[in-house]
């Protein structure tokens, strides 16, 4: 038998897969299929990023309108999804409704061939989101405005109120940040979902349930409870060295491949402080969240992430908190999708190895010997 190798506490610095889609690094930097962050934060639209990950190179103009027609025939939530959630307790968090949402659809959407399925999941998550949370809150599914863009669109379900053009654009390179993060816990979830050949239903109802936790994509909403319990950056330093000496995490902060910086949440520091002006809303949470990010520098070293600067981001656009972690699952389909693809171009079953260190050779007793 083949010597068992143990692989370190959380599988940190151990490759699994060969990827072309993304790759994250120490120092800072995150492409997507070669291209810089920031380049297509700064200049690309979400269905331009989409198609890029998805296909691996960027659209032709004709290749991209196809494309957008495609998001918008596929975007038609089947009605009888709305009723599983409708079935769901109104005190049920909104991630589990979104999972349940897409796992029912899963087993509704039937006779499509497996590229329409990956399309009509990411066409379809913008209006899960938002009518999981408008039928959660009693109020029927909204109903989508052919005029706004797939974005702006998105946004105006969230809110109920048309979004300005740049509201619209913020929401739009949140979204890109969020597309897709190389292997992270729930690309991986996805991924040996996908070894067992299971559907892409499957694989992302997975996927969900992993991003659901608070040290993954449920940060973008711990942070902001956070946020509202400090209140104000004179608040801030005190809160975080009271935090970190009962050995807590302060959220939206810390990461397993950036240690001095993450570039999503950079250039979501920036957007946050434009939306602000261009609000004319004063920076005080811009301020609380910048005092954050110094003393969890000071005291611990540690750089905040994508979901610490979203989360305000989020609120600004009058966005739903329930929703903020739905948002960022929404977007990360899309990432989850060409991970399932890549997977299934080279499948090998996930399969690995335990070391027992169990009791052995117990005796067996009766039930009514014990
Ligand atoms: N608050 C306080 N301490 C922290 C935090 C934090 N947010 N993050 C890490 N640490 C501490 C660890 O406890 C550890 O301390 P120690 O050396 O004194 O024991 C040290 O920093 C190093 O951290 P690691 O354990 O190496 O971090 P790991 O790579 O295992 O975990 C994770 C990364 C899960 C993101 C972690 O930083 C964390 O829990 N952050 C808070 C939750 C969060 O923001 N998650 C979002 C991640 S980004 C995303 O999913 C999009």
């Amino acid at each position: 038998m083949a010597e068992i190798l143990r692989a370190p506490k959380g599988l940190d610095g151990v490759a699994v897969a060969d990827t072309t889609i993304a790759k994250s690094d120490t120092d800072g930097t995150l492409i997507y299929r070669g291209y810089a962050i920031k380049d297509l934060f700064e200049k690309s639209t979400f269905e331009e990023s989409t198609y890029l990950i998805l296909y691996g190179r960027l659209p032709t103009k004709g290749e991209l309108e196809e494309f957008e027609a495609k998001l918008r025939r596929y975007s038609m939530v089947p009605h009888n999804v709305y009723d599983i959630v409708r079935a769901i307790p109104n005190e049920a968090h909104q991630m589990d409704v979104l999972r349940t949402a897409v796992s029912g659809l899963g087993a509704t959407e039937g006779g499509i061939s497996s590229e329409e399925q990956e399309l009509s999941i990411i066409a379809q998550m913008p209006a899960l989101v938002a009518n999981c949370y408008r039928l959660n809150q009693g109020m029927e599914p909204a109903e989508p405005d052919a005029s706004l863009s797939l974005c702006a669109n998105y946004l105006y379900m969230l809110t109920g109120k048309k979004p300005s053009s740049f509201e619209a654009w913020t929401f739009e390179r949140m979204l890109i940040l969020y597309l897709e993060h190389d292997l992270n816990a729930s690309a991986f979830t996805v991924r040996v979902v996908a070894s067992t050949l299971a559907d892409i239903y499957s694989a992302c109802t997975a996927g969900l349930a992993a991003l659901k936790g608070p040290l993954h994509g449920g940060a973008n909403e711990a942070a902001m409870q956070m946020l509202l319990k400090i209140g104000s950056a004179g608040n801030a330093r005190s809160y975080v060295q009271e935090t970190l000496a009962k050995r807590e995490k302060i959220m939206g902060f810390g990461h397993r491949i950036y240690k001095t910086v993450d570039p999503r949440s950079q250039l979501a520091k920036k957007l946050l402080k434009e939306l602000l002006e261009k609000q004319g809303k004063g920076l005080e949470s811009y301020k609380l969240c910048e005092a954050v990010e110094n003393a969890v520098w000071e005291f611990k070293r540690l750089p905040s992430n994508v979901d610490f600067y979203a989360a305000p981001i989020f609120m600004t656009l009058g966005i739903p908190i329930e929703t903020f972690t739905p948002i960022f699952a929404s977007s990360r389909t899309v990432g989850w999708v060409a991970h399932y693809n890549e997977q299934l171009m080279d499948n090998r079953i996930y399969r690995p190895d335990a070391i027992y260190i169990g009791n052995k050779g117990l005796n067996y007793v009766p039930l009514d010997e014990r």
